[in-house]
């Protein structure tokens, strides 16, 4: 019997509650496009680009006078998001409060500007990441996923990072397998090796049909350090996943990135992605959080506009809409339908 709670751990909130109905609807019912082939650029507009950057790649900059590398930017980034999932939420916040205090006494503008700086960022880190568990986000997560016609798939987990999304996927579609893929070799070696054995996902019990909690361990898993565009794979995944990777590529790009999905899929496949949505609030987490995310080119976009580079790219577009700060869609090849 399954305890279906939600409690808030130090550093991660874990929710094995049932995605509500409102959760679900969100990928179903407000589908906002009913035929994608109507869709126009000058209808959707451009995605916004972030142009706050974290001060370690400004500083790199400085020093070699040419523009951050993009592989050495994800080292940075994968770095520093990374030393934020491990933190103890509830003890960083008390001892924010007292540096700022102790900065008060100090009468020095750039010591209170520093300390007000950290208590923002450690109480929004609380609230996105803890309170509403907006990255972790297993309801959301399995609103989306939900629905896929799949036995025992394999998963390939593009931009892999901590492997999260493809460890639900895996819970909700048990038996199969997850390829991830990331080039920075810190992601499968402490961002994915530190990531928590006592993470619960929620998914299905391949036996019974009911509900089975999973974790890390129980997944059967490859982690491949390795550039995307040097993998030697067929087409033999039935499922490419990835989360937070075409809002890093200017328009030029974008057909390619699509492209690696494709390349890798099963026909009949699913290709699932996931980009942060534009809205005031994500803007505004970009601005303060722009030390600890801001190392790469990124844009916020529409779930219209995610949604059009997918279809002008050889996508059917199976299912569309969002999930707390993220947009999420569920596609197919155009070719096999
Ligand atoms: C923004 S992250 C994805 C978001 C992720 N969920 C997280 O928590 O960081 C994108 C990941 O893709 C990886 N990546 C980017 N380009 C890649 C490439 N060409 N080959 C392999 N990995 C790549 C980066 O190292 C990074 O870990």
């Amino acid at each position: 019997m399954i305890n279906h709670y939600s409690t808030l751990k130090p550093s991660y909130r874990e929710d094995l509650r049932e995605f509500s109905k409102k959760e679900y609807n969100k990928f179903v019912s407000l589908n906002t496009v009913n035929d994608w082939s109507q869709l126009r650029w000058k209808n959707v507009g451009n995605p916004y680009i972030v142009h706050s950057f974290a001060q370690e790649k400004k500083d790199w900059e400085k020093e070699h006078n040419e523009a951050l590398p993009v592989y050495t930017s994800w080292t940075m980034f994968n770095r520093s998001f990374h030393s934020w999932f491990v933190k103890d939420v509830p003890a960083e916040m008390s001892a924010a409060k007292k540096e700022f205090i102790r900065s008060l006494g100090s009468f020095h503008p750039n010591k209170v500007k520093a300390a007000l700086g950290n208590i923002s960022r450690i109480h929004l880190w609380n609230y996105v990441h803890r309170i509403q568990d907006g990255i972790w986000d297993p309801r959301g997560k399995r609103a989306l996923f939900e629905g896929l016609d799949v036995k025992k798939p394999r998963i390939l987990f593009l931009g892999a990072a901590e492997g999260y999304e493809a460890m639900q996927l895996a819970a909700m579609y048990p038996g199969g397998e997850i390829v991830f893929v990331d080039y920075d070799p810190f992601c499968k070696d402490t961002r994915f090796e530190e990531f928590p054995n006592s993470y619960p996902f929620l998914g299905t019990n391949e036996q019974t049909g009911g509900y089975r909690i999973y974790y890390k361990e129980d997944f059967h898993t490859t982690y491949l350090v390795e550039d995307i565009r040097n993998l030697s794979f067929g087409r033999e995944f039935d499922i490419v996943l990835s989360v937070g990777m075409l809002e890093h590529f200017p328009d030029e790009m974008k057909p390619e990135v699509v492209g690696w999905h494709r390349k890798y899929l099963k026909p009949g496949g699913y290709i699932i992605m996931t980009t942060p949505r534009v809205q005031l609030r994500s803007k505004l987490y970009y601005e303060i959080m722009a030390d600890v995310m801001n190392h790469t080119y990124r844009e916020l976009m529409t779930v219209e506009q995610m949604g059009l580079y997918m279809y002008e790219n050889g996508l059917d577009i199976k299912r569309h809409g969002y999930i707390k700060v993220h947009n999420g869609i569920v596609a197919q090849e155009k070719s096999v339908i």
